[in-house]
């Protein structure tokens, strides 16, 4: 198929637009109390809404959170032809029409996770031209090992001017089920051979594949439009191919990340809080290591966690891994809680090569870390004291403002272009169980306390991070 140029038609949700440049001011040393909810996950809503072109009838998809991110996955679905409309959290997806092959690069460069729509595009049209996303703040985050997956399934693929075109030779178009084994367990490339291959001739077998919820969600997603999917959630997963998929309604699992900052925010601030609705497996290495850490961590009605501070902070040691190990996106949050333990403490990421970024940040608030390779020794100290601080990225920022809630004085977070591209009502959600937080457009911010970022180049600061 010949694809005609590309105008982005307007988004389907307001998220997308940017909102005028503001910076969050926290005022730390106040206990919270209460109960935060946690909204849709953002990881699987992002992939679950590319899924979604693999139907051709209109599904509806619930549970959405309302984020920077969701506006920009629904443009790009939108640039390919497919109507969105959103109620609340509840999105409706009309997949009759694609119209268009080709990703706009304006989105793509946005938003890493829309590179994902290359493999349910290549499935369901046969062809698939999505420009390559580019590294990020984190990382280089190569695609090879989704581009060598989807070769397995019998796509051609080659680069032409930074565009990464794909089509499957044959009248049919069809890709051919087969063996896949992953370097490594990416999220992302266990993401888009599993919806490639649920249109695909035969059976596919995804081997040392991705474990994690996410994985799971998308898979139960694709099994509730008619997909045959096996063992999504272990390192082996066998899809078989079938001709169509239908119309489906689905859910959205709760964000366990997004619950995670919350529950790291209740013991770096000594508070006692309840979080949820949550899946408390999906949460385990981080409660586990909250437990270690001296919280008391309680299950309260099935999918609540409720979380009361121990006498002390006692310091620990964590490593990022694939899951189940201990997930890269809590790394920031949790490296915030240690600085204020007893103890020295060791944070290791294994899993993206940059991001210790936000240690500099860490320290301008009085933490005392240093960066060897991939690890960070944290040395506790007694108190953090507010300060001008810039995220990194996503997760960063989150940690900065929740180790501002714990610190002495006044923190003002700068850059909040990446906490908004995942978080759901954060100030708000904050506010509401007594947290001191509040959105001011950056000309009213106190000018003399603006950050001159350490660590933060301009180009990172405007990358797509997730
Ligand atoms: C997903 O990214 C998440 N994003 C990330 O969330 C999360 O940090 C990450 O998984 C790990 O859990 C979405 O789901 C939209 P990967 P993804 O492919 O799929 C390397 C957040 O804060 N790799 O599992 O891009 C890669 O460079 C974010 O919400 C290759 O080498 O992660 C990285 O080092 C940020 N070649 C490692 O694997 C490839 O072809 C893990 O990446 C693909 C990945």
């Amino acid at each position: 198929m010949e694809a005609t140029p590309i105008t982005t038609p307007r988004s389907s949700t307001q998220s997308i637009q940017n909102p005028p440049e503001s910076v969050i001011e926290i005022w730390g040393g106040t206990p919270l109390s209460g109960h935060i909810p946690v909204s849709g996950a953002k990881n699987s809503a992002l992939v679950v809404l590319g899924g979604a072109l693999l139907c051709s009838q209109t599904c509806r998809i619930r549970n959405i959170p309302d984020l920077m991110d969701i506006g920009r996955m629904t443009s790009v679905l939108e640039a390919l032809g497919l109507s969105v409309d959103r109620n609340g959290d509840t999105l409706d997806i009309d997949g009759s029409h694609v119209s268009h092959s080709k990703a706009p690069y304006d989105i793509v460069s946005k938003l890493r996770a829309s590179f994902f729509v290359i493999g349910p595009l290549l499935a369901r049209l046969g062809v698939a031209r999505v420009p390559l996303p580019g590294g990020c703040a984190i990382g280089a985050r190569p695609v090879e090992l989704h581009i060598r997956g989807l070769q397995a399934l019998g796509a051609h693929v080659h680069m032409d001017h930074g565009v990464v075109h794909a089509y499957v030779p044959g009248a049919r178009g069809k890709l051919k089920g087969a063996k896949i084994y992953l370097d490594y367990p990416s999220v992302g490339a266990t993401e888009t051979l599993m919806m490639a291959a649920t249109l695909a001739e035969g059976e596919t077998v995804i081997e040392n594949a991705a474990k994690e919820p996410e994985v799971v969600d998308l898979a139960n997603f694709c099994r509730a439009m008619g997909a045959k999917i096996r063992g999504a959630g272990t390192s082996a997963i066998t899809i078989t191919g079938v001709p169509s998929l239908y119309a489906t309604d689905y859910s959205i699992i709760p964000d366990r990340i997004e619950a995670g900052t919350y529950l790291v925010a209740g013991a770096l601030t000594r508070s006692e809080i309840t979080v949820g609705p949550v899946d408390p497996d999906h949460l385990a290495p981080l409660l586990s290591k909250l437990r270690e850490t001296g919280s008391t961590v309680e299950l309260e009605d099935g999918n609540n966690i409720r979380i009361s501070p121990g006498e002390r902070v006692v310091a620990t040691d964590i490593q990022t891994l694939p899951y189940p190990g201990f997930p890269t996106d809590m790394q920031a949050q949790f490296m915030a809680l240690l600085t204020l333990a007893e103890g020295n403490s060791m944070v290791t990421e294994t899993v993206f090569e940059n991001r210790l970024q936000h240690v500099a940040e860490f320290n301008r608030m009085g933490a005392d870390i240093k960066v060897k390779g991939d690890s960070a020794i944290v040395r506790g100290v007694a108190q953090l004291s507010g300060a001008p601080v810039t995220g990194s990225d996503l997760r960063a920022s989150a940690a900065l403002a929740i180790a501002g809630l714990a610190a002495t004085g006044k923190t003002t977070l700068y850059g909040l272009h990446h906490l908004d591209r995942g978080y759901e009502k954060f100030e708000e959600k904050l506010r509401n169980v007594g947290a001191r937080l509040q959105r001011v457009p950056l000309s009213e911010a106190d000018s003399a306390a603006q950050p001159t970022p350490s660590t933060v180049t301009d180009s990172q600061a405007v990358s797509a991070a997730n």
